[in-house]
């Protein structure tokens, strides 16, 4: 099966780590040679730079929400060139865990979308985008669940903001000719899986 570009999307607490990790499995299974899982922000040393960044703690995070979308977009860049579009040119699967959506949700409410998405426009679209829906409420109730410390994008009101911020995103980038499958991720982890595979399923089907 040929190369195929995914990205997962959704609010913190929407389980895109699981369901990436899900459906690189079903993947494998399903007749893909080359699987390759990785997020966003990267490994990489722009990739943890951001982490120190958004990292309360940290001596980096005096570096404003203004200055964010420019490291993301270096992050991105170097996480394309380095590891997605090699594997991508090899003829495997990428699933990122957060792709540029996220910049455009999460950084337009520090400068705007259009700021954000002259500086993302470049980036290759995936072939399927999957935003994993789900209420500020439950995702906050998720996050705390998990018993992780808060991130700088983890209040309750952040979330609402970010979740109506993705709306805009998902306008704009459909306009843009992107295909967005919008899923709930309300459920079990099996049952979000299942519609993560049948709208995967079709784009490889399209593809092909
Ligand atoms: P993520 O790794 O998904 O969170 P976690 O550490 O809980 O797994 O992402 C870290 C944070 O960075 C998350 O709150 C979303 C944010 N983010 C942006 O603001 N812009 C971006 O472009 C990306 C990729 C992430």
């Amino acid at each position: 099966m040929g190369a195929i570009f995914i990205a997962m999307e959704g609010l913190d607490g929407s389980g895109g780590t699981t369901q990436t990790a899900r459906l690189a499995d079903w993947l494998r299974s399903n007749g893909h040679a080359e699987v390759v899982t990785t997020a966003e922000p990267s490994t990489g040393p722009a990739g943890r730079f951001i982490r120190d960044v958004l990292n309360p703690q940290h001596e980096a995070s005096v570096i404003g929400d203004a200055v964010l979308p420019f490291l993301f977009a270096a992050d991105r860049r170097d996480h394309l060139d380095r590891e997605v579009i090699p594997a991508l040119q090899r003829g495997a699967a990428v699933i990122t865990d957060r792709y540029y959506h996220s910049s455009l949700a999460y950084q337009s409410l520090a400068v705007g979308l259009p700021t954000v998405a002259d500086l993302n426009e470049r980036f290759r679209a995936p072939d399927i985008t999957i935003f994993l829906d789900l209420e500020p409420e439950v995702s906050l109730a998720r996050i705390e669940a998990r018993g992780g410390t808060l991130e700088r994008f983890e209040a309750i009101d952040r979330l609402r903001s970010i979740a109506e911020a993705y709306d805009a995103v998902l306008v704009h980038c459909r306009a843009r000719g992107e295909h967005i499958v919008r899923i709930s991720a309300d459920g079990s982890i099996d049952d979000v899986h299942k519609r993560v595979v049948e709208a995967v399923q079709s784009t490889i089907e399209a593809l092909s």
